[in-house]
């Protein structure tokens, strides 16, 4: 059954509605880059809100670490950031998830609402603003662009027939479906629907969105995703419904209380009632001149169509902007299958961020998945990634050299870090990875980025190989001298990874520029000006080392009882933090 508008009924019942114009309000859209912005520029960003059937999975805290980490670099670049992201109440998903656990909707909104809440501060996620879709200023402010698209002549009323997705809030085309009508998402069967709705003339902007397409081809990254919906563009845009007769849980259809708003229609709108403040009038217009249009809006590609087509459609004909940039990242994957609530195959954030930390959860899931593509997780690699990177080639470098120079040199540095690192090509070195982790924190490689942060550690532990300098210091006089000057260079190169690694790790990057000798309020001010070499002066005292990531290790004992089992019936042992760093080598000690 192919979903299809009862035209004639679409005809008589449109004499209700305005006439629809026979062009289109001109849209006022941007066609600015991340990269052309000028410093001074607010920087909004959101993450999709998300939907309050469950608490909150891998997945939902995947978009989020990754917006928080982008908001960080955009903080250190000295942009003024409002990083937004919040929950979506409404629609048939949340009452029916509400009522099979025996609550009433917005009691039950409140309580997974705050799951999210509690589970991005054990993330050291600094969102800037939380939007709630039952809040009622966002509720006058769906209203009032509906009443602004409806007076542009966008609504009309018409039957709609079709099949439809529950979890997606969709009505889906016959052709994207599996076998038995099933969600090539959700594999669940769609429903089949008939119902009096409410319609938004999405056809008349299938023009205006493909010249925004054409003229700004960023608008939708990464670039292979652009192409998917010029796709959807050229086959022909369908008006949606945006109203539902069936659904009690939303907001009322203005001058029609029998019908609520579709979910979609009105949790898009969150990105903008979001920038209200509590003080200030709530209206449309202020909420726009609060930070409209967004700077980028980062989701998982499964929302890409909402996103890129219907919201940008929507906000045309409300006269509005659009937003500058459509990010839509892959998935989190479990045995090649997307990760999710409804499928039931999720991985419990609050356990994994409990066992291993805030900083070790935000930088696998950054570095070990590149961003746009889909990415598997196995608690091995897990395991490996963040002991190899973090625990060794950062964490160990930091332990052995203020070891070092407790030992020789009272924990004092010995000279200016741009004196020590005269003549020295390791500076260079760092100065271009900078760089390269900078570019890519722009562009939103953010694993590339990562990793160009990753090889200023490994660079700095080839020098501190190289130059032995617990070898330098026992044959004294100017070998020790020149020591005292590589435990200096070496330090530097780690306040530099401090700075440079803090929109992904704050906690792990706090950590080392206490041990540099730095305060708390100094490691708030950084900017990104501070991975220039040279900050670290003569005099400077260390504080006491500690490590700054603890290893993970496999539980000894539970490491043995594996040994004894017969091969087949091995399980995994349980993975712990262990409070210790990696020993010195021997030479050094
Ligand atoms: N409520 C809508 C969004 C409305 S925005 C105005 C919604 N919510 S959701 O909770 O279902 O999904 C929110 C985001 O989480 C989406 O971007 C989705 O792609 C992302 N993810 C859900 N599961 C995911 C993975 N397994 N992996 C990565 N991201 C995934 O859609």
């Amino acid at each position: 059954m192919a979903a299809r508008l009862n035209t004639s009924l679409q005809n008589t019942l449109s004499l209700f509605s305005k006439k629809l114009p026979s062009s289109p309000r001109r849209a006022l859209y941007c066609t600015s880059t991340l990269e052309s912005h000028d410093n001074a520029e607010t920087f909004v960003l959101t993450t999709p809100l998300y939907y309050v059937n469950a608490p909150p999975h891998m997945g939902s805290a995947y978009t989020t670490i990754a917006a928080d980490s982008i908001a960080r670099f955009q903080r250190l670049l000295g942009k003024k950031v409002i990083f937004i992201t919040g929950t979506d109440e409404h629609g048939e998903k949340i009452a029916t998830s509400a009522a099979a656990n025996g609550r009433n909707p917005s009691e039950h909104c409140d309580l997974i609402s705050q799951s999210y809440r509690t589970l991005w501060k054990e993330l050291d996620i600094a969102y800037d603003k939380f939007v709630r879709t039952t809040d009622p200023k966002h509720e006058a402010i769906v209203k009032e662009f509906y009443d602004r698209v409806f007076a542009n002549g966008d609504i009309y009323r018409a039957d709609y027939e079709g099949l439809y997705c529950v979890n997606c809030e969709e009505y889906k085309d016959e052709k994207e479906l599996l076998e038995n009508n099933c969600c090539p998402v959700h594999q669940m069967p769609c429903v089949a629907r008939k119902e009096d709705n409410y319609f938004f003339a999405l056809s008349k902007y299938q023009k205006p969105l493909e010249e925004v397409l054409s003229q700004n081809p960023r608008f939708v990254q990464p670039s292979y995703r652009l192409n998917e919906v010029q796709t959807w563009i050229k086959s022909g845009l369908r008006d949606f419904s945006i109203s539902r007769a069936l659904v009690d849980w939303g907001i009322p259809v203005p001058n029609d209380d029998k019908q609520t708003i579709y979910v979609w229609f009105d949790a898009l709108l969150g990105y903008i009632s979001a920038l209200t403040e509590d003080n200030e009038q709530q209206n449309l217009d202020t909420a726009v001149s609060l930070g409209w249009p967004a700077s980028l809006h980062l989701i998982g590609k499964d929302i890409l169509r909402f996103h890129a087509v219907y919201w940008p459609a929507m906000l045309m004909s409300a006269g509005l902007n659009l937003p500058k940039m459509v990010f839509g990242h892959g998935f989190l994957t479990k045995d090649g299958m997307k990760m999710g609530k409804s499928l039931g195959n999720t991985l419990e954030p609050f356990e994994l961020v409990q066992k291993f930390g805030p900083d070790a959860v935000r930088y696998f899931f950054i570095r070990e998945v590149e961003f746009g593509n889909d990415g598997d997780y196995s608690e091995d690699r897990f395991i490996k990634i963040v002991n190899a990177h973090l625990a060794n080639t950062i964490g160990n470098l930091l332990n052995r050299t203020l070891g070092l120079l407790k030992k020789n040199c009272e924990s004092t540095l010995v000279v200016d870090s741009t004196i020590a690192a005269e003549g020295v090509p390791l500076k260079d070195t760092v100065e271009k990875l900078v760089e390269k982790a900078r570019t890519n924190y722009e562009s939103l490689s953010l694993s590339t980025a990562c990793e160009a942060v990753l090889e200023i550690g490994n660079a700095g532990n080839s020098y501190m190989d190289q130059r032995a300098p617990w070898m330098l210091f026992k044959q004294g006089g100017v070998s020790a001298e020149a020591a005292a000057k590589d435990l200096v260079i070496i330090l530097e190169v780690m306040r530099i990874i401090a700075v440079a690694l803090s929109p992904i790790a704050p906690c792990l990057s706090l950590k080392i520029y206490s041990q540099l000798g730095f305060s708390v309020d100094q490691f708030n001010s950084i900017t990104w000006d501070d991975t220039k070499w040279g900050e670290l002066k003569e005099g400077q005292v260390m504080a006491q080392a500690s490590p700054v990531f603890v290893r993970i290790e496999l539980d000894a004992a539970e490491k043995d009882e594996e040994e004894k089992k017969p091969k087949d019936s091995k399980k995994k042992g349980k993975a712990k933090v262990k409070a210790e760093q990696q020993p010195q080598t021997i030479a050094e000690a």
